[in-house]
């Protein structure tokens, strides 16, 4: 354990001060070196008190935002995912680093977390914009024993165990009703098909929150790694406005500061829980009924953006593979709610449309197709 650590775990330990002639007598070192270090920990935004003849004092945690490696640490209950966790200020792409750590002999479930991205990658080619203002960038390392045509699920796992963890930013609220919130304003977080993490203000438009980008390397016809990044809006406050119309904060959304680290650390929390699910069968039949609860589609006319054969139709849920389920509309008709039997889903206004157990589903995979509500992004 550093220095600091050591200091943190003082602090901890006492609701009251701590001299700094005990920090120096614990630690070895003179008064200047233990100043520089509290510093050091004001800057990583712990929120340290310094009073003279007194000592320091650790305010309270609750609602405060330190970022690194061992607070992150000390909130999993992984046996592999996140670790280790190798931490950095600055990169380009965790997702890159993955990689290179892969290269470097890092096992099965390391975790590559930024503080910014200089190159962040989005899905489709596009990039990620990655400011350092509170969010999360993160990429974990997978050395899975699965085939090929299975790992697009893997991003699937992702997205529900991204929803989950968001579910739990939820707690302080009063009996909320399952992805709901009643506080101060109505909160609802959802998964828009197949790997966004959307949350609704009042019964309005959902807007991304985070997004997921799977890659994978093979060697030899075999899977040699995978990544999956995962990139957070968490405490950022204002919002680049290229972004703005679609994406939000957890903060913007909660009206309050967001915990990084223990949001990181239910990520991957839930994230071990539902792989070790997903490979036992390696499909979603065990996790698709959590998957729906969440999926903000369901009941939604859609819009398939199939470059071959775009078409529009209802949402009715994903299948064993993953892949959404949607009914096409009939030709030169706009679905009601006539007939067919409703569809049930956690979606605010517009959701509820029927599906005619007459007329066959067509199963639309994440691959190149993408997916727009007719009326907006989801
Ligand atoms: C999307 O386009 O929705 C996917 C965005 C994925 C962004 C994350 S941030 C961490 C990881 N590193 C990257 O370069 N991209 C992913």
């Amino acid at each position: 354990m550093d220095k600091k650590q050591q200091i943190v775990q003082r602090l901890t330990e006492t609701d009251g001060f701590v001299s700094g002639q005990e920090l120096c007598r614990m630690l070895g070192v003179s008064r200047t070196a233990v100043w520089k270090n509290i510093q050091k920990l004001k800057e990583e935004g712990y929120p340290i008190e310094a009073v003279t003849n007194r000592g320091y004092r650790l305010l309270s945690m609750q609602e405060t935002d330190v970022f690194n490696r061992e607070q992150i640490a000390g909130k999993l209950r992984t046996a592999w995912a996140g670790r280790p966790i190798v931490f950095t200020e600055e990169t380009g792409s965790t997702n890159d680093d993955i990689f290179a750590l892969a290269a470097q002999g890092y096992p099965h479930g390391t975790l590559a977390i930024a503080s910014r991205q200089t190159s962040g990658k989005g899905r489709r080619g596009r990039s990620w914009i990655s400011p350092p203002e509170g969010n999360i960038y993160m990429s974990i390392l997978l050395k899975p024993d699965l085939r090929p045509d299975v790992t697009p699920m893997l991003t699937v796992v992702m997205a529900l165990s991204v929803y989950q963890a968001s579910l739990e930013q939820l707690t302080d609220i009063k009996e909320p009703a399952p992805g709901t919130g009643t506080a101060q304003h109505t909160c609802r977080f959802g998964i828009k098909w197949p790997n966004d993490i959307v949350v609704s203000l009042e019964d309005g438009p959902y807007r991304k929150l985070c997004g997921i980008l799977t890659e994978m390397r093979m060697e030899d016809n075999e899977i040699s790694a995978i990544t999956i990044g995962v990139g957070l809006n968490v405490n950022q406050t204002k919002l680049d406005p290229e972004i703005a119309q679609n994406a939000t904060s957890y903060a913007l959304a909660l009206g309050k500061k967001v915990n990084r680290a223990a949001l990181t650390a239910s990520i991957w929390n839930h994230f071990e829980e539902n792989y070790n699910i997903f490979t036992q069968t390696e499909d979603f039949v065990n996790l698709r009924p959590a998957y729906e609860a969440g999926l903000v589609n369901l009941g939604r006319h859609v819009h398939v953006l199939d470059p071959k054969s775009p078409f529009t139709g209802i949402a009715a849920g994903i299948n064993e593979r993953g892949e959404l389920l949607v009914q096409p509309d009939e030709q030169g008709e706009k679905p009601s709610g006539a007939s067919g039997s409703p569809i049930a889903g956690t979606a605010p206004a517009g959701a509820g449309l029927f599906i005619d157990p007459e007329r066959p589903l067509i199963a639309v995979g994440s691959g190149e197709v993408s997916v727009r509500g007719v009326n907006g992004y989801v």
